[in-house]
């Protein structure tokens, strides 16, 4: 893997970034993308905000990522993030006391949050799939999802990519079959675009939220929701502004030139719109220098550095390598993992998530275009110097973490 991609990003070379998972990081050329939208912003504020004008602009948008994800265009409006875009979702449906959201056990600690909030306002519970581990087949996910629905199951929420354990979950047979049951069904793509095929329209999710600074590497601030045409008509902007008019349905023609569902939900006062607008660019970018090789080769990396790696330590991958991606989970000893982070930036010069799940820690290497397996190696060495023989008391902490 020597594609010599690291100069295209302004990542600091000092530090040896193995979390692309968390935040992406954005080609400079994309961010220049961006500074350009934000120039002709500043340039004429007046005409750049014109909803004639932005509403084309957001068209192409709309267009060219819709194509990426297997969508169309009008289902799809942008969020800042898919926290924001499953807020949004959560808050509007229509539950009641005893109604049950079913999610697993894999689930991103912000949006549990957000269910238990809604939970707490309308009285409705959360119950838990336990997702196998390892997860060898299709099969074993799917019955141990279908085998928590019951008849008060109300919603159906899953991870795409789960983030503490990196598992590129199987979910197309559990969302076809709870939306056979009348389930509505949530998916949380947080991490999937970019980093696995997508076809959101055969996947006929009603509600599916996604980011686009993460793998497809827009600027920050770049997520989306994507509607099923019917479910449209269940949710409200989280800000209502000129776009929004009462009484309309959301196929009906909106206040500004596109219908009430895109009117509602793309014009939100002043707001600096270029991340949204950039992602055209990294698009672009990801054509140019042929991404679905790239991809290939950093996955190849990823699940190789991190068998070897689990195999020092002693242990095994979360799952089999069709549900493995480029960003993979590897369990080490049990430890602080906050002091095991701290401890492999300070004294290694590595950036990598440690995230304690169950009773399990794992780090979660990310690789990425500028990764080399130097960069594995590193981070081999810096485990093994800590763990061999997985002996807790050998982790070294910087003084006062
Ligand atoms: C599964 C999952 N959901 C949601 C999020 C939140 O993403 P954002 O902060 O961009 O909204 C993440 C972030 O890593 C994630 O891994």
């Amino acid at each position: 893997m020597a594609r010599g991609l690291t100069d295209l990003f302004a990542l600091d070379p000092s530090v040896t970034f193995l979390n692309h998972g968390s935040y992406g990081a954005c080609p400079a050329i994309v961010i220049a993308a961006q500074r350009g939208w934000q120039d002709a912003l500043e340039r004429q504020p007046v005409a750049f905000m014109d909803p004639r004008h932005l509403r084309a602009r957001f068209a192409e948008v709309r267009a060219a990522l819709a194509a990426e994800l297997g969508a169309r265009a009008e289902d799809l409006v942008w969020a800042t993030n898919a926290t924001e875009a499953l807020n949004l979702v959560a808050r509007a449906l229509p539950l009641q006391p005893g109604d049950e959201i079913l999610t697993t056990d894999h689930e991103y600690a912000a949006i549990d949050k957000t269910w238990d909030f809604v939970c707490r306002r309308t009285g409705a519970v959360v119950r838990r799939a336990e997702v196998p581990v390892p997860l060898v087949s299709e099969e074993a996910f799917t019955e141990a999802v279908l085998a928590r629905l019951s008849p008060r199951t109300r919603v159906l929420s899953l991870s795409h990519v789960t983030s503490p354990t990196a598992l590129a979950l199987p979910i197309g047979r559990v969302v076809a079959e709870a939306r056979r049951q009348g389930i509505l069904t949530v998916v949380d793509g947080a991490h999937a675009p970019g980093l696995i095929a997508l076809s959101l329209d055969a996947l006929g999710a009603d509600f599916y939220a996604g980011n686009c600074h993460k793998w497809l590497m827009s600027p920050k601030g770049a997520g989306f929701l994507h509607v099923r045409a019917a479910m449209k008509g269940l949710l409200a902007p989280s800000i209502i502004s000129h776009g929004w008019a009462p009484g309309l349905s959301p196929r009906d023609s909106g206040p500004l030139g596109d219908d009430a569902f895109l009117d509602a939900f793309q014009f939100r006062g002043t707001r600096d719109p270029s991340a949204w607008l950039s992602v055209t660019a990294a698009l672009a970018f990801r054509r140019e220098h042929d991404w679905a090789a790239v991809s290939a080769d950093c996955r190849r990396l990823a699940i190789d550095a991190a068998r070897l790696i689990a195999g020092d330590l002693g242990a095994g991958l979360l799952a089999a390598e069709p549900f493995l991606t480029q960003m993979v989970a590897i369990t080490v000893p049990s430890c602080d993992p906050l002091q095991l982070h701290d401890a492999l930036l300070a004294e290694d010069g590595i950036e990598i998530p440690v995230f304690r799940w169950k009773d399990r820690t794992f780090v979660r290497l990310s690789i990425q275009a500028y990764n080399t397996e130097a960069d594995t190696e590193r981070l081999r060495h810096a485990l093994l110097r800590r763990f061999a023989g997985g002996d807790q008391a050998r982790i070294r902490v910087p003084s006062g973490s």
